[in-house]
């Protein structure tokens, strides 16, 4: 599974990137506006950070416009992903931007009904929003096992990027249905590297690597 970090945030992003675990990027108006940069130059930076595809909202809601601003979004880097909204609109633009090659992600996706019409249009990628289907009293999970299964059925190549991810067992659970990608916080993917007894273990063992007064690099 691919691990892309959900934030605009660059300090956050040249951290993760540097364990080279990190496969991506995703950012929406909501991040861009917390960070507080300006949209294309914050979106080239962090393209020139990861090797991966970097997710870039469009924020018009009629084709025309989407396809005016994914232009201009799509020079800024070869790994710039235009991210859509699951809408006939975005749909069909993401169905315009595949097929000339361009990576499409299609956002704010909510049921596998709406998941099947993305694959439909080509998406290379759609994001299921797990977090707020939990939020709303539906199963996130449940929803990305919906996809998984219906896109097998018919082996479509859209991605399943699992979004909107609050915590490490919506990481755990992704991982075990078979989701391609999923995109956290930076806060969610580090606490995976966590484990009270990995912690305590290393305690031991320095505990006891003293006792022996030696050292590896002499
Ligand atoms: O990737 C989509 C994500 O940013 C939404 O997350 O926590 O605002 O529901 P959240």
């Amino acid at each position: 599974m691919k691990f892309f970090a959900d934030t605009a945030e660059i300090d956050d992003i040249r951290e993760l990137a540097a364990t080279g675990l990190l496969d991506g990027v995703t950012t929406n108006p909501s991040l861009i506006a917390k960070s507080g940069r300006d949209f294309m130059e914050v979106t080239k930076e962090i393209c020139g950070i990861v090797d991966g595809p970097v997710s870039a909202e469009v924020v018009a809601l009629d084709h025309e416009t989407m396809m005016k601003e994914a232009e201009i979004l799509r020079k800024l880097a070869d790994n710039v992903c235009i991210k859509v909204p699951l809408t006939i609109d975005g749909l069909k633009t993401c169905r315009a931007l595949t097929g000339d090659g361009t990576m499409v992600n299609v956002t704010l996706c909510f049921s596998a009904n709406q998941a099947l019409l993305a694959a439909k249009a080509g998406a290379t990628f759609v994001s299921p929003f797990v977090g707020r289907h939990d939020d709303n009293g539906f199963d996130g999970m449940e929803l990305i096992s919906d996809i998984r299964l219906i896109y097998d059925n018919y082996d479509f190549e859209t991605e399943i990027l699992v979004a909107s991810v609050r915590h490490v067992t919506h990481v755990l659970e992704s991982a075990r249905i078979g989701a391609d990608v999923m995109t956290a916080p930076p806060a969610v993917i580090k606490a995976l590297f966590k484990h009270v007894l990995t912690d305590k273990g290393i305690e031991g063992f320095l505990a006891d690597w003293a006792k022996t007064g030696q050292s590896i690099i002499r």
